[in-house]
């Protein structure tokens, strides 16, 4: 039975992903900020609790990040899913591009954002290598956007959260460089469409069953050769 690990799993994408793993026979490692609040996820865990363990997890706690791959030591993640994001305390979903137009950069915020999406797959990426290494299908994939591609962008705006997902980017082409050389691993950051979840709000284009069905896809037929590029939910490369 190959093993998942997703963080932000308790809503969203996330829960979508762990719904669909755990239906698929998978072993599920689910990490989430506040478990007690996560009431569906506890459900699905309920309804199946051999399949889905729940852990608590806040990606931007470093130290909490080293102590659950500390108490997971030894076990082989297959695919080491970095799925929590965030576009900051201004939503898309509710603001549009407005959300971080230019003259309102609020660099708090920016730095939270940046922790969230850019640094927790880095640091979840180094604490887990060794679990991914050991395992059969050897995947960490970063849950990124099509807005942090430069080369589509020709609205402008979003700032922070543009900027956190293109270095989001050029981590997981370095990342898919380095392990695949090192631990044979294969790394990709992934673009899962715009989804109707908190984050994309409700005029998105797709469901979030029909984003994890396509990313599962992408997912499972990712090899070697594919390490480092940019990926999205439909299959097709996206520029950087
Ligand atoms: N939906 C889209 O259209 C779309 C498009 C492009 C990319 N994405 C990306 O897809 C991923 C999932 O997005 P979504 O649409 O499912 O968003 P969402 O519905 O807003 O859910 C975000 C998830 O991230 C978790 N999270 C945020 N900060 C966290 C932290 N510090 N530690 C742990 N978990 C944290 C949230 O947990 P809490 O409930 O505790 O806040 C929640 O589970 C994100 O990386 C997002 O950037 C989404």
């Amino acid at each position: 039975m190959p093993t998942v690990l997703v963080t932000g799993a308790n809503r969203g994408l996330g829960l979508e992903l762990v719904r669909q793993y755990r239906d698929d026979g998978w072993h599920v490692i689910a990490c989430a900020r506040k478990p007690a609040a996560a009431t569906e996820l506890q459900k699905l865990a309920a309804a199946q609790t051999e399949r889905v363990e729940i852990h608590a997890l806040d990606v931007t706690d470093f130290a909490a990040v080293d102590g659950l791959a500390a108490a997971l030591r030894g076990r082989a993640i297959d695919v080491l899913l970095n799925n929590a994001g965030t576009m900051g305390a201004q939503s898309f979903a509710t603001v549009g591009l407005e959300a971080g137009k230019f003259g309102a950069a609020d660099f708090t915020d920016w730095a939270q954002t940046f922790r969230i999406n850019t640094f927790a797959p880095m640091k979840m990426a180094e604490a887990f290598v060794e679990h991914v290494a050991r395992s059969d299908q050897k995947k960490i994939v970063s849950i990124s956007s099509i807005v942090g591609s430069i080369a589509k962008n020709n609205v402008g705006g979003l700032y922070a959260y543009r900027a956190s997902k293109a270095a989001l980017n050029a981590i997981m082409h370095s990342m898919g460089i380095d392990l695949a050389r090192s631990h044979g691993i294969c790394a990709v950051p992934l673009h899962p469409g715009w989804a109707r979840t908190d984050m994309g709000g409700e005029r998105a284009d797709i469901d979030a069953v029909a984003s994890v069905t396509g990313m599962r896809k992408v997912i499972a037929a990712l090899a070697l050769e594919k390490a480092g590029r940019f990926y999205m939910y439909d299959g097709s490369e996206l520029p950087w």
